[in-house]
């Protein structure tokens, strides 16, 4: 035998040498969930270690992730049931929690860069991304963008450093975009969530937030699993329409759009290891069915050796651990 590939793993040195992808805190945003209060860790049921945050909470966590390593937080506020509407008018309320949790992180924290959703279901009666048409059921497109840009300058002005659309509507990137402009906010990025599946996969996150659809899927602006030319469709439209990066959403289920997309475009990809993933994760490692430390490492690398460049995960905070080995 002339050729033996086991040559070049026969010890850690050789292995590191020729290793092809390499994971770092860099590229790590860690999503957290906000609530109103003061001191308050309410813990998430179906994601062992994650809770619902009060703000001052937020900020002491937000420190601890920095110091680790990790620069960019995503943040996800839990409204209170009564201040949802059918108008979702409180996505935009610069009272609100979302405003203050951006605005107060940003004041404690300004390395840190703060990214939002933009998409109306924490914020809505009827737990849709958009708005909804009571006599037809339908989701309304247009109606919704002038809701989302009011959502997006909202978070510009409480000083988010990336907006990320996750509605799915037509033409929301664009229009978006247009809005910030004109008020100023230049340089704030847009990570779109370009290729965003109806998944099952959102299931705790939707708990978390008390965010599930009171009727119906989100099929009709949610992407069919089944479906791949289409993320590359949505992809050439979201740059086109001034987007900064694009993200893929689930994540382990779909690392072959994430291939895709990433050889499709110039622009950085995102992926976003979403709250199921998490959940499935924590569940096995609880059970001594997995290795916990193990998995999450080649999780997260597995998303880099597909083409991301950029991950949102749950595992934020273990990782920056793991890598750092502290
Ligand atoms: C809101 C939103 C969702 C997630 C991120 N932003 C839920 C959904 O679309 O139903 C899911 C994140 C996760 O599961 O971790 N549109």
């Amino acid at each position: 035998m002339l050729v033996r590939p086991r040559r070049n793993r026969q010890n850690e040195t050789i292995r590191s040498m020729v290793r092809e992808t390499t994971l770092s805190t860099d590229q790590l945003i860690a999503p957290l969930f906000v609530v109103e209060g003061k001191n308050k860790i309410i813990p998430i049921d179906s994601m062992p270690g994650q809770a619902r945050l009060s703000v001052d909470e937020l900020i002491q966590e937000a420190k601890v992730l920095y110091s680790l390593g990790i620069k960019t937080v995503a943040l996800f506020p839990v409204i209170e049931e009564k201040l949802k509407t059918p108008d979702a008018r409180e996505a935009y309320n610069k009272d609100g929690l979302n405003f203050r949790a951006i605005q107060e992180l940003k004041a404690a924290l300004p390395e840190m860069m703060i990214m939002a959703d933009v998409a109306l279901d924490p914020y809505s009666s009827d737990g849709h991304d958009g708005l909804v048409d009571h006599k037809t059921g339908e989701i309304q497109n247009d109606a919704t963008l002038e809701v989302l840009a009011k959502q997006a300058l909202c978070e510009a002005m409480a000083g988010v450093d990336i907006i990320g659309p996750s509605d799915m509507m037509d033409g929301r990137v664009g229009f978006i975009r247009r809005a910030l402009d004109e008020s100023g906010f230049k340089n704030t990025l847009i990570m779109s969530y370009t290729a965003k599946y109806a998944s099952a996969f959102y299931g705790p996150f939707r708990e978390a937030l008390d965010s599930a659809p009171k009727k119906g899927d989100k099929k009709t602006y949610q992407m069919d699993p089944a479906n791949s030319q289409e993320a590359l469709r949505e992809g050439a439209l979201d740059e086109d329409e001034g987007a900064d990066i694009l993200m893929v959403k689930p994540g382990l289920p779909y690392l072959d759009i994430i291939y895709r997309l990433k050889q499709s475009t110039y622009l950085p990809v995102a992926a976003y290891n979403v709250s199921g993933e998490y959940a499935m994760v924590k569940a096995a490692a609880r059970n001594g069915w997995v290795d916990n430390d193990k998995v999450i490492l080649e999780t997260l690398t597995s998303f880099r050796r597909a083409g991301a460049d950029i991950i949102l995960t749950y595992f934020a905070k273990e990782a920056a651990r793991l890598i750092h080995g502290v």
